[in-house]
């Protein structure tokens, strides 16, 4: 499965699944985009030697409204929204209909929506006082964190002492998260049953 990763900086998503990948060979991360013209995630696609593409306006970029045909040529059959900030064109989300994915750092449908990215959704987090937090993928439909949840995993902030603190603790577990999805994806182990998602074993 030719999979393009959308990322927006650090990348550490990137290099969890491209880490996970050795001993699954059906899962291929041919393309890295970003709407940076250079970042840290793409100093971890050249070191795997997967091309890197900017989204924008800005000279060396790929305009948005070539994204969808660009795709096509690249011959990408999957789409990671890993960390990627800007929302993806509407063309591109209807030919990728259950076929791209983003992970979010809370428990949706909670802590979710515009704007709640990065420290931000930790502060809500920590500031809400809950004593659990975690991490979804969910399908990517036209708006911010609202398609159907494919998988969550929680973790015990009932101690936190600070929203880094918070962000440290789901960092770890979307690393483990983001790459199990996304290679159940690569072997079809994926199933939307009576309206529900379902991993199969
Ligand atoms: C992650 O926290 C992810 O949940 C959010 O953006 C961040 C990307 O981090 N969508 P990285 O670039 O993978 O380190």
């Amino acid at each position: 499965m030719k999979v393009a990763v959308f990322v927006s900086g650090r990348g550490t998503n990137l290099q969890a699944i491209l880490s996970s990948r050795q001993d699954n060979k059906k899962l291929d991360v041919s393309a890295v985009f970003s709407d940076k013209l250079d970042c840290p995630a793409f100093d971890i696609a050249r070191r795997y030697s997967i091309p890197t593409f900017s989204l924008g306006n800005k000279e060396g970029c790929i305009i948005y409204r070539e994204l969808s045909e660009l795709l096509s040529n690249l011959k990408i059959e999957f789409i990671v929204l890993a960390g990627f900030l800007k929302l993806i064109p509407n063309d591109v989300v209807a030919n990728f209909d259950k076929r791209i994915i983003n992970i979010h750092p809370a428990l949706l449908p909670s802590f979710g929506g515009k704007g709640m990215f990065g420290i931000n959704v930790h502060k809500a987090v920590y500031e809400s006082s809950v004593k659990v937090t975690g991490v979804t993928v969910h399908f990517v439909d036209s708006s911010y964190d609202t398609g159907k949840i494919i998988a969550q995993r929680c973790v015990d902030i009932s101690d936190a002492v600070s929203p880094e603190d918070i962000a440290e603790r789901v960092l770890k577990i979307e690393h483990q998260i983001l790459p199990y999805v996304v290679n159940k994806f690569a072997e079809n182990k994926i199933r939307i049953i009576n309206d529900r998602v379902v991993v199969l074993d």
